[in-house]
């Protein structure tokens, strides 16, 4: 595999060097669109907050700002993006707002309706199975809590499809299979905002 197909492949589970590099930039490239997303959320002040596949922890920091009175629980599976989302986060970390640790979205290992926002940035491409994965989330949901998925791909724009076809485990899936998985998964009141000249969606369910 080539250099640049090993880094774009840092993407799904960041590890190593190159890993390291990935997430750094992951917490950059990724600003402006995470940005455009959080500005849907309509949560007044969830006291619970969970971030699923943080990378470099940037958008939980975010979070936490947007929410002063909030805890956050950021997850991830690669040990290279909890160990960077941990350094990102030290503050909010030591001011006991914020933990970040190990775990992957097929399993959750979580209180169960303990959460009354989970978010989910430029990730489920990777997840192993959208229902199963989503259900995982709903578990972890306090009734009436809110799930905000938000991608640069709608599943169909030409960038993301080269991307899917040359990172392994990649899918762009389309707004209707998100949103059929989410319903199927015991989500209500699915919403899909679409950005107006990007193919971004900014993805807000009810559990
Ligand atoms: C493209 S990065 C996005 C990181 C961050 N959310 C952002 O927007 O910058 C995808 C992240 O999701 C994580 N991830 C992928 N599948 C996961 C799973 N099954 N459980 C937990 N994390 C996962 C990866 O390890 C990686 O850190």
């Amino acid at each position: 595999m080539g250099l640049f197909k090993k880094f774009v492949n840092q993407t799904r589970k960041p590890e190593g060097f190159l890993g390291r590099m990935m997430v750094n930039g992951m917490n950059s490239g990724h600003a402006t669109m995470a940005d455009w997303g959080m500005s849907y959320l309509e949560c007044q002040a969830p006291v619970e907050v969970l971030e699923v596949g943080c990378g470099g922890g940037r958008n939980a920091g975010e979070l936490l700002k947007k929410y002063p009175e909030s805890n956050m629980t950021a997850i991830d599976y690669s040990e290279v993006s909890v160990e960077k989302a941990r350094e990102y986060n030290k503050d909010y970390i030591k001011a006991g707002r914020c933990e970040v640790k190990r775990g992957d979205v097929s399993n959750l290992d979580l209180k169960k309706d303990f959460y009354d926002l989970a978010t989910a940035f430029e990730t489920i491409y990777f997840w192993p199975g959208l229902e199963k994965c989503f259900g995982q989330v709903a578990g972890v949901l306090k009734t009436g809590g809110q799930f905000m998925i938000v991608n640069e791909s709608d599943g169909t724009d030409e960038v993301s499809k080269k991307y899917e076809k040359i990172i392994q485990g990649m899918t762009c899936h389309t707004v209707e299979e998100i949103e059929d998985a989410l319903k199927k998964a015991g989500f209500t009141q699915v919403k899909t905002n679409h950005h107006k000249s990007k193919p971004w969606i900014a993805v807000i369910a009810t559990k």
